[in-house]
């Protein structure tokens, strides 16, 4: 479907874990969104000017929600809206992905938002999920309940989602993997990932936004092809196309 542009009242703005976990009221975004879509929110106003690019996290057919970590500015002040406030909303956005109905998925901190959105095609699998603290670990019953085997690590536990990948290298062999995170995270997942698994991992790629629809530029990634714009040719990108330097 073409990206609408709506302005969506808030139903709700709540903790989750470190995270925000914001609901709009909307019968139209949602229902047309893929795998691999995403949105931009900005708020009512001009400051900050620009709209900022979010995952959905999940939805129905009169709401959906986006998980927010604060991060600058313009996060910092979506993350106060209150019920009833509007927000101006361009979806959806991106290329449109596939997924199978068993697969990896490895998500460091924020990056668990798109793989959740992701597992709503899916049966099941294995989710590797590393955070800073214990605390800081979301959703993981829900990724229980919809079939996933769960495999979580922290930094205050002193490991990061690289040790248990290594540890459980084997279950990644043959299926279709999923990597949301830092671009450290990413690139130290290359580093350990053997040439048959990188063919068949992906990675959603992040990149500061401008516009959401191709014509600003300000998202293009340096991949092997030349560049390639996140966010009308991602932001799922194949791993082994992507160059992190
Ligand atoms: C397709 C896509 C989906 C995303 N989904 C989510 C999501 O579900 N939840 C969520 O919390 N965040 C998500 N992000 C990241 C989010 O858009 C940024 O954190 C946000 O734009 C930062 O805006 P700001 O005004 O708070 O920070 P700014 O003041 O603009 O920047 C603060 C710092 O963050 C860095 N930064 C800004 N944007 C990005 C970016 N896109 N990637 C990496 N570093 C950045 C800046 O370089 C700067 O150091 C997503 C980004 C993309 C491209
Ligand atoms: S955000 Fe403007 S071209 Fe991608």
């Amino acid at each position: 479907m073409e990206p609408t542009f709506r302005i969506l009242p808030v139903l709700e703005n709540k903790k989750l874990g470190p995270y925000n976990k914001i609901t709009m009221k909307d019968v139209q975004i949602y229902a047309h969104a893929e795998c691999g879509n995403f949105v931009m929110i900005g708020l009512q106003g001009f400051d900050p000017y620009l709209s900022r690019p979010f995952s959905f996290l999940e939805g129905n057919r009169t709401s959906f929600s986006i998980l927010l970590k604060v991060k600058g500015r313009g996060t910092e002040l979506l993350s106060k809206v209150k019920k009833g406030d509007k927000l101006k909303v361009l979806g959806p956005l991106g290329k449109i992905f596939c997924p199978p109905k068993e697969g990896i998925l490895i998500a460091g901190g924020i990056g668990i938002a798109p793989v959740y959105y992701q597992s709503r095609w899916m049966k099941g699998g294995v989710l590797f999920y590393g955070a800073k603290r214990k605390k800081d670990l979301i959703l993981t019953r829900e990724f229980k309940d919809k079939g996933f085997t769960v495999r979580t690590i922290t930094e205050e536990d002193g490991g990061l989602v690289t040790d248990l990948l290594k540890e459980y290298t084997d279950e990644l062999d043959g299926k279709q993997i999923f990597v949301c995170g830092t671009k450290g995270m990413i690139k130290s997942i290359k580093g350990i990932l053997n040439k048959e698994q990188i063919e068949k991992a992906y990675v959603y790629v992040e990149e500061r936004m401008g516009c959401g629809l191709g014509g600003c530029k300000s998202c293009a990634v340096k991949t092997f092809e030349g560049y390639k714009l996140v966010c009308t040719e991602g932001p799922i990108f194949p791993l082994k196309e992507v160059k992190f330097d």
